[in-house]
């Protein structure tokens, strides 16, 4: 293996049970990960926490993930410290991004081994911190933003859409996207966060506290095509009201009650459909060029020094930050 200056353990953040929130992490020296061949040694400069890595820690995936003692965090970007023998894309001091497998994570620390498959490079330009709030929410995004027919070329017609919980580490970059694929974007958040939606290019925005924003109702009273909903609190009941005819809600964020609707809903005009994440690592180039190109912005709620990433866990788990909370190396 080519190596670029491994040292033996590394400085990392692991939790040993399930539950206890931020209080339950616990900061340990431990070696340095091995690689597998198709593998690379990141030296991570910056991660970023998405309500998945807390709610694993809840134990969402129980009894299969994690396998204890477990490193969190999935997003990460940094440099390529070591390559192992099969890498043919990467080699030592390129700048990347990773998104890891979520049920190995391991990029609260200061080394992550990464497969070169779920590996991109970081576009000259681009920060580490804003990289590393791209791929489980900007992927997500992409997803939602794709099964409602956006279009990024310039040939969108768009469609009149809502999108809910805009100020949030996914509504954030949703704003931005269906802004970019022509739609007109109505966008629900709190009264603190208007002026920032409406900067990202809402046409409207709603406080979602009042009478209003919570029957998500737009000034224009136009119906909705699609509702792209980001809060775990979305109910069909309250979403169904607001389409048009033929309307369709793009939940990311289903809960129970939505499960039941969008199995129910497969044959009505008016639908509701789940996104689960499955995008790869093109639509991650995609998002981080358009980042680049100045069209796509990571909004950073807080950055934490490593020493400090039980506060950014407590951040990401209050449900309240604005845009991505980030941990720096
Ligand atoms: N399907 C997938 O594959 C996938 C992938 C990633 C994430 N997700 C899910 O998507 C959801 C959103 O993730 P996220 O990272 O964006 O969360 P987040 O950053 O924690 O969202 C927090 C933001 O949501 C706002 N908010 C909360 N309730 C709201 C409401 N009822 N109306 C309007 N705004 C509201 C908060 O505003 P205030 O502080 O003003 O209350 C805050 O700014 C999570 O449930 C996550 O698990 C799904």
């Amino acid at each position: 293996m080519a190596t670029g200056g491994r040292p033996t353990t590394m400085r990392a953040v692991q939790y040993s049970g399930y539950g206890g929130g931020s209080a339950a992490l616990k900061y340990v020296e431990i070696p340095v990960p091995s690689l597998k061949k198709g593998e690379v040694l990141i030296k991570v400069e910056a991660a970023s926490i998405n309500p998945a890595d807390c709610r694993i820690q809840k134990g969402l995936l129980r009894p299969f993930v994690p396998q204890f003692p477990f490193i969190p965090v999935t997003d990460v970007a940094g440099e390529i410290v070591e390559v192992g023998s099969a890498v043919q894309e990467f080699k030592v001091g390129d700048k990347v991004v990773s998104k890891l497998i979520f049920w190995k994570a391991g990029g609260l620390a200061e080394y992550v081994a990464a497969s070169e498959s779920i590996t991109v490079p970081l576009p000259a330009g681009v920060s580490s911190a804003d990289a590393a709030g791209l791929p489980v929410a900007g992927l997500t995004v992409l997803q939602a933003v794709k099964a409602i027919g956006t279009k990024f070329d310039g040939t969108g017609v768009g469609s009149n859409i809502l999108i809910t919980a805009a100020s949030g580490g996914i509504g954030s970059y949703a704003v931005q996207l269906a802004k970019l694929g022509n739609h007109n974007v109505t966008a629900t958040c709190g009264a603190r966060n208007l002026e920032l939606v409406a900067d990202m290019g809402a046409d409207e925005a709603l406080d979602y506290k009042t009478p209003e924003g919570a029957a998500l109702k737009n000034s224009s009273g136009k119906k909705y095509d699609y509702i792209v909903n980001t809060t775990n609190g979305g109910k069909w009941s309250a979403f169904k009201p607001s389409l048009s005819s033929h309307g369709r809600v793009v939940d990311v964020a289903p809960n129970f009650g939505n499960f039941v609707a969008s199995i129910l809903t497969l044959f009505s005009k008016k639908k509701l459909s789940t996104v689960i994440l499955s995008l790869g690592m093109e639509d991650l180039r995609f998002l981080l060029e358009l980042v680049k190109e100045r069209k796509l912005k990571t909004v950073i709620d807080s950055r934490h020094p490593f020493e400090k990433a039980a506060d950014a866990w407590e951040k990401s788990l209050s449900g309240h930050a604005t845009g991505k909370v980030i941990v720096g190396m």
